[in-house]
C-alpha cells in the first residue's frame, strides 16, 4: 500500500454534529465507543469538490436552484466512463436523497394495500418506506450458498400474488456486499417482467468495488425491464457527500417519470440545494482517480479484515461492493450460547466497539454485525484491538460457564 495514502489521515469529526461521532453514548465503563456502524467515511472529501463549494460560498448567494443541464451531463458521462452505460439526459431526475426518492415512488406508483418485495437481510430503511406508506412487506430472503449470498428466484416467483406491484432491490447489496452479475440481474429482470412489476433498484453503492468486480446498471439489462425500472443513483457514498443530499433517479419510461415527478412535487421534494448540486458535479466531473485509490484502499482494508476477523474466530465474506462488512458471529454464538443480545453487549460494553447489528436488518440478520471499514488504518487497528476484546470477553463467558 502507498504510504502517503490519502486515507490515513482523517480530520477530528466530533464537534461537527455527526451521527457517526456525535451521537454515540458512553459505554457503561464509561469508555467512549469507537463507531464503525453508520455508512458515511471518516475520509475528507476530494479536492475538486471542496474547491467547488469554496467557489459557491464565496458568491454567497444561495437561492432557490434547480438542477440544470450541466448537472445531469456530468452524471450521464460518468456512467460512460465508468459503466459503459449510455443514460438519456432527459430520463434523469433530480431527488434530494435516494431514500426520498425510493419512499416517492412506493408512494407515487403502488396504491395502499399492494405489496413490495424486498430481499432481506437489506438496508433497514426499505421495511420503513413500505409499511409507513400503508403497503404490504413481502419477504424473499437471500440464501447462502457455500457461504455466498444469493437472490432466491424461485422463492421469488412463488411469493408474488395479484397484489405485488413492486420489486424493491439493492444492487450492489447493503449489508452482504454482492454485486449482482448481469446473468443474475437477467433472471430477476425476467420475473419482473413476466409478473408486470414495477423494479426499483437502488444503485447508491454502484462504484465501490473490490478491483475486477463489475457493476450492471439494471436499465441496462434490456430495453424490456428498463421501461419498468426506476434507478436511483447518488454521488453521496462514493464521495463522501452524504450531508449534501442529492440523487439521479433514472427513469427511461415516460410515464413512470411523469407520475414520479408528480409525487416529488405533491411531498415537497421539488428543491435542490445549491451546495449539493455544485458538489455532485464536482465529484462526477474530477474525481476519478480519487475513487480508484478509494477503491484500492478499501481492497487491501477487506484483506486484512479478513484475515484478522477469521483468526478471532468472526469470518467474513469478503464483499464484492460498498465498504461495509458481514461480520458472521454465529460460530462464536454457537460455541458460547451467546445470543444477539449478548454480542451486542460484548461488542459495546467490553470491547466499546459500535457496529450495526445484523438482526435490524431483517430476522436473517440474526448472528451477524456490520462493520463500516471507511477509516484511516489507525483507527481500523484500533477496532480490530476492540474486536478481539469483545471476543475474548465472550469466550470467557462459555469458560466461566464450563467451570461451574
Ligand atoms: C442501500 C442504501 N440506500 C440508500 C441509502 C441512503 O441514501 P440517501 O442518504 O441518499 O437517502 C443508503 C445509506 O446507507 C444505502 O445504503
Amino acid at each position: 500500500m502507498d504510504p502517503s495514502t490519502p486515507f490515513d489521515s482523517v480530520p477530528r469529526r466530533a464537534g461537527t454534529d455527526t451521527y457517526k461521532w456525535d451521537y454515540r453514548p458512553r459505554n457503561a465503563r464509561g469508555r467512549d465507543v469507537l463507531p464503525m456502524w453508520v455508512a458515511d467515511m471518516d475520509f475528507a472529501c476530494p479536492d475538486p469538490v471542496i474547491d467547488a463549494l469554496r467557489r459557491r460560498v464565496d458568491h454567497a448567494v444561495f437561492g432557490y436552484t434547480y438542477a440544470s443541464d450541466a448537472y445531469r451531463e456530468s452524471f450521464v458521462s460518468w456512467q460512460r466512463r465508468r459503466h459503459a452505460w449510455t443514460v438519456d439526459p432527459a430520463t434523469l431526475v433530480f431527488a434530494p436523497g435516494v431514500m426520498p426518492a425510493v419512499r416517492s415512488a412506493i408512494i407515487g406508483l403502488t396504491d395502499p394495500g399492494d405489496q413490495v418485495v424486498i430481499q432481506p437481510p437489506v438496508y433497514y430503511p426499505f421495511f420503513d418506506a413500505i409499511v409507513d406508506n400503508g403497503r404490504t412487506l413481502v419477504e424473499n430472503p437471500l440464501v447462502q450458498v457455500d457461504g455466498r449470498y444469493q437472490m432466491d428466484l424461485d422463492h421469488l416467483e412463488s411469493v408474488i400474488s395479484p397484489r405485488t406491484r413492486m420489486l424493491l432491490l439493492c444492487s450492489p447489496h447493503n449489508p452482504v456486499g454482492r454485486v449482482w452479475t448481469r446473468a443474475e440481474l437477467e433472471r430477476f429482470a425476467d420475473i419482473a417482467v413476466r409478473h408486470d412489476l414495477i423494479v426499483v433498484s437502488d444503485e447508491i453503492h454502484a462504484d465501490i468495488r473490490r478491483a475486477g468486480v463489475e457493476f450492471t446498471p439494471m436499465v441496462d439489462v434490456g430495453p424490456d425491464i428498463a421501461r419498468r425500472t426506476i434507478a436511483c443513483h447518488a454521488p453521496s457514498k462514493t464521495f463522501n457527500i452524504a450531508g449534501l443530499p442529492s440523487a439521479h433517479v433514472v427513469i427511461p419510461d415516460s410515464q413512470l417519470r411523469s407520475r414520479f415527478e408528480r409525487t416529488l412535487d405533491r411531498l415537497g421534494f421539488g428543491l435542490a440545494s445549491p451546495l449539493a448540486l455544485v458538489a455532485s458535479r464536482a465529484a462526477y466531473d474530477s474525481c476519478e482517480s480519487w475513487v480508484d485509490s478509494l477503491n484500492g484502499f478499501f481492497d487491501a482494508q477487506f484483506d486484512r479484515l479478513v484475515r484478522e476477523a477469521a483468526a478471532l474466530g468472526v469470518p467474513i465474506v469478503r464483499p464484492e461492493g460498498t465498504y461495509l462488512g458481514w461480520l458472521d458471529f454465529r460460530p462464536i454464538q454457537k460455541a458460547t450460547g451467546a445470543d444477539d443480545e449478548a454480542t451486542r453487549r460484548a461488542l459495546f460494553e467490553e470491547g466499546g466497539l459500535w457496529l450495526s447489528e445484523g438482526r435490524q436488518f431483517g430476522s436473517q440478520g440474526s448472528g451477524f454485525q456490520r462493520i463500516n471499514i471507511a477509516t484511516s488504518r489507525a483507527l481500523f487497528d484500533d477496532a480490530i484491538g476492540r474486536l478481539g476484546q469483545a471476543v475474548a470477553a465472550l469466550t470467557a463467558t462459555r469458560d466461566a460457564g464450563a467451570r461451574q
